[in-house]
């Protein structure tokens, strides 16, 4: 399939791209490289041997994209580009509705104005922040979304996927699938390519590996008296190359409409858990101390995976301490980034 990836040079988009050439397909990046680098395409044509069709640009400009793509028909859209700092949009709410908002409908028009016959299937990076404080564990597709989120980043998703809906049901020819993630972590195998934060990360799994490096002092454990296993907060962690494997299950599904699917492993681990697992896998120690709880944070998410399983045919394959092995790989490898 000949598919338009957005955002396809950052950590999952990159991923993804290289999982789409090994099974046959052809992408189609455009990145304006607002957080991340060409570098990432680079080591893809490496890894696979083939060259990668790339624009640089922002796709908040849809005159751009026709200029860039032309009116060769498409297959498939996955739509990664956006912003997705939580800390960062609570502070900057403006810069992440126009961002993720804008990308979204930018695109759609795009696809609407260049596609003549059967548009191509809309994939769409959502996340399992849209179930907000989860009404139940583990989280079904059909759990109540949009109660009790706390930032703009959430919100931009929600909204990112009623758009979607909206579209769908305005068009009956449309095919739209929101895949909600849950924790992404890890990189290739190879550490040839993985995820480099430009700031101090937010997310666990970089902060881990900052530290086990040298760049960061110790890790903040944020609570240490959630009703969970060891009173730590539980999320479920999935290899970003399971991940990026669900994106081409859900190229393959084909029916008409809105779907959402859980990309998840379907099993919580406790922030303790992961800490010793990544020890384990880098052999090296992380220091550590449990601080007060992060202000918006859960005490628990972890997926219910039966609906990718019986619809995408897809499911999880790689364990949380594979993902920690490859994270330091890719780490301990490129200790500055790409
Ligand atoms: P990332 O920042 O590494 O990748 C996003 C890419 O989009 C970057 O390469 C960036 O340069 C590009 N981009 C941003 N705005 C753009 C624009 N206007 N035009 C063109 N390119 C633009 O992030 P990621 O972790 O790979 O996440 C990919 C998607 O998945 C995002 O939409 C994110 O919100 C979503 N998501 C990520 C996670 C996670 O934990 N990483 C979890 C759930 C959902
Ligand atoms: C995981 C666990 C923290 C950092 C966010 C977004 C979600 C999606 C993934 C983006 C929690 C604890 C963390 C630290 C810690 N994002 N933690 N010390 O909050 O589940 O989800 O990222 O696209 O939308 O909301 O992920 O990695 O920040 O936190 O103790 O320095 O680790 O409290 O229990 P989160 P996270």
């Amino acid at each position: 399939m000949r598919v338009l990836v957005t955002g396809g040079a950052g950590y999952i988009g990159s991923h993804t791209v290289l999982t789409l050439i090994e099974k046959g397909h052809e992408p189609i990046v455009v990145d304006n490289l607002s957080n991340s680098s060409f570098e990432s395409i680079k080591r893809v044509q490496q890894l696979t041997g083939k060259n990668v069709e790339f624009y640089e640009l922002d796709v908040l400009n849809p005159s751009d994209l026709s200029h860039a793509i032309g009116d060769n028909p498409l297959d498939g859209v996955i739509h990664f580009a956006g912003y997705k700092a939580v800390g960062e949009s609570v502070e900057q709410p403006l810069k992440y509705y126009r961002n993720n908002l804008d990308s979204i409908l930018s695109v759609l028009e795009y696809v609407q104005a260049s596609s003549h016959l059967l548009p191509p299937k809309f994939i769409f990076s959502s996340s399992a922040t849209v179930y907000g404080i989860p009404s139940e564990l583990p989280i079904t597709e059909e759990a109540t979304t949009g109660v009790g989120i706390t930032n703009p980043y959430g919100f931009s998703k929600f909204v990112g996927e009623r758009i979607l809906e909206d579209t769908c049901n305005a068009n009956p020819a449309f095919q739209a699938i929101a895949l909600r993630y849950f924790n992404p972590i890890g990189s290739h195998e190879s550490g040839m390519i993985g995820e480099d934060p430009l700031d101090i990360p937010n997310n666990i799994a970089p902060y881990i590996t900052q530290v086990a490096s040298g760049k960061l002092k110790k890790l903040s454990i944020f609570g240490g008296d959630y009703q969970t296993q060891d009173g730590t907060g539980v999320r479920d962690y999935i290899h970003v190359m399971d991940l990026a494997e669900g994106h081409v299950a859900a190229l393959d599904f084909d029916t008409k409409g809105f779907h959402t699917f859980n990309l998840g492993t379907g099993r919580g681990t406790s922030v303790l858990e992961l800490h010793a697992a990544f020890e384990e896998a880098a052999n090296i120690q992380i220091p550590f101390e449990i601080v007060a709880r992060r202000e918006g944070d859960i005490a628990s998410s972890f997926a219910n995976i039966s609906k990718a399983k019986e619809l995408l045919k897809w499911e999880s394959s790689r364990t949380v301490s594979q993902a920690c092995v490859d994270a330091w790989r890719w780490q301990s490898t490129n200790p500055t980034g790409y």
